[in-house]
């Protein structure tokens, strides 16, 4: 999908190398470090897709309706397309492409098994919010779920609620083979 116009360009990704008392905005994106030094209101949906190519979170609406371009802000789901670079200074964003670690996240392998996705536009920003729920409250129920607001125009809603209760089931699972908690 197109996206609507722009108010900047967005600027190259540059390793951290300077320090930190110039003008360039330090980030931390997928545990990497970048400065950037363009708009600091331009959205970071544009930082993420147009620069650094994350283009796994995706532009629906850009006016925070549609949670497409769901990534987490210090652990926090947050709206990319409304969410300024200047905001994300110094955090800690992660976006889909992030999210593994050594193996898949739970969600992902869930997302998986049960074969979520129909068209797969709305999924990663989906998989965000989940994740999100998850941290917070390892096992949601049916209306805890359903407080995530993002929008599935396939209507994939009930395969994302098994999903994120089988997620529940795999953390917790993955916790009790390593010894700790989920
Ligand atoms: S594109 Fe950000 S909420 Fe729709
Ligand atoms: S799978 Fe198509 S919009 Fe959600």
């Amino acid at each position: 999908m197109q996206t609507t116009s722009r108010t900047a360009k967005p600027s190259t990704a540059a390793p951290a190398t300077k320090a930190d008392d110039d003008k360039t905005l330090p980030l931390r994106i997928n545990g990497r470090d970048y400065r950037f030094d363009g708009d600091d209101t331009m959205p970071l949906l544009w930082y993420l897709r147009d620069t650094l190519r994350l283009t796994g979170t995706k532009f629906g609406c850009g006016i925070g309706a549609c949670g497409a371009c769901t990534v987490l802000i210090d652990g926090k789901a947050q709206r990319a397309c409304l969410t300024p670079m200047k905001a994300v200074a110094k955090r800690e964003v992660t976006t889909i492409e992030g999210l593994a670690g050594a193996e898949l996240h739970p969600l992902q392998q869930a997302w998986i098994e049960i074969d979520v996705a129909q068209c797969g536009y709305c999924q990663a920003g989906q998989i965000m919010a989940a994740a999100d729920l998850l941290k917070r409250n390892p096992n949601p129920n049916d209306e805890e779920i359903g407080k995530i607001s993002n929008l599935c125009r396939c209507g994939t809603y009930p395969r994302i609620r098994r999903a994120i209760k089988r997620a529940a089931e795999i953390a917790k699972s993955r916790a009790s083979r390593e010894g700790g908690k989920p």
